[in-house]
């Protein structure tokens, strides 16, 4: 297999998705429909916090109250669901690897004064504030990383700005058929389940559910562990 650098790598991730939102950023975003109305993009966006957000509130929000929690999403795209969180949550920050979606998203999220967006470096979260999360989310955007390295890294960047205890909710790939190369900005690895649970552990997570194992759609429950007490041990 072809071996390339990270710093390709990254490279061609921000290449590929500017180039996708260049040509249809909407249509590459959520691939079911070629010609999405505002509307119903946004419609789309919202479909997706009611099945992954607003029947999970226990572990999301842990009593707080969703106007006062500050949420981070990865991979933003145009806006799509971050425009949706923000009708939510107190407030909401989004990265992602390509200008052009970020440009997209501004303007998907234009009057939304709690939406705050950045494009970053594909792998972590330098270019926040330093600010800490109450939650973080991601969908559709690990399954088009070909690095598990940089999945990795994200995992621990989110862990850096989560508050103890706060849930990164996120799905990664999952079907063991899928093959992926270096230079793909398309298919991304496979995790399997024992692997999911490993990387938690590496980086200072809790995987307490998982569902969807063996599937495209495996989605992870990484709860931050708190960090031990003076006590703890004896
Ligand atoms: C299929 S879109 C999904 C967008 C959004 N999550 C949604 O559900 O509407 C995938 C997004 O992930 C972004 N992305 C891909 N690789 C990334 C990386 N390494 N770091 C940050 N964003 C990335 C792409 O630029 C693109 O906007």
């Amino acid at each position: 297999m072809k071996r390339i650098s990270l710093e390709e790598q990254l490279r061609r991730m921000e290449r590929d998705w500017d180039e996708r939102a260049r040509q249809n950023a909407r249509y590459w975003v959520a691939t079911c429909k070629q010609d999405w109305t505002d509307e119903e993009f946004f419609e789309s966006g919202r479909r997706t916090v009611a099945e992954q957000i607003l029947n999970d509130m226990i572990n999301i929000c842990q009593g707080k109250a969703p106007p006062e929690m500050r949420v981070l999403e990865i991979g933003c795209g145009a806006g799509r669901v971050t425009r949706a969180l923000a009708e939510v949550f107190g407030e909401v920050y989004g990265v992602d690897v390509s200008g052009e979606m970020i440009r997209r998203a501004r303007e998907a999220c234009r009057g939304f004064a709690n939406v705050h967006l950045y494009k970053n470096n594909g792998m972590d979260l330098s270019v926040l504030p330093p600010v800490e999360f109450d939650f973080a989310f991601s969908s559709i955007v690990f399954q088009h990383i070909p690095n598990k390295a940089i999945i990795e890294n994200y995992v621990r960047e989110v862990h850096r700005v989560l508050r103890p205890g706060a849930l990164f909710k996120f799905q990664v790939q999952g079907d063991p058929t899928v093959e992926t190369s270096p230079e793909d900005t398309w298919l991304g690895v496979p995790f399997t389940d024992e692997e999911a649970v490993a990387m938690a552990e590496r980086c200072g997570f809790e995987a307490r559910y998982r569902h969807g194992a063996g599937t495209q759609y495996f989605w992870l429950w990484y709860f931050k562990r708190a960090p031990a007490g003076p006590g703890a041990g004896r």
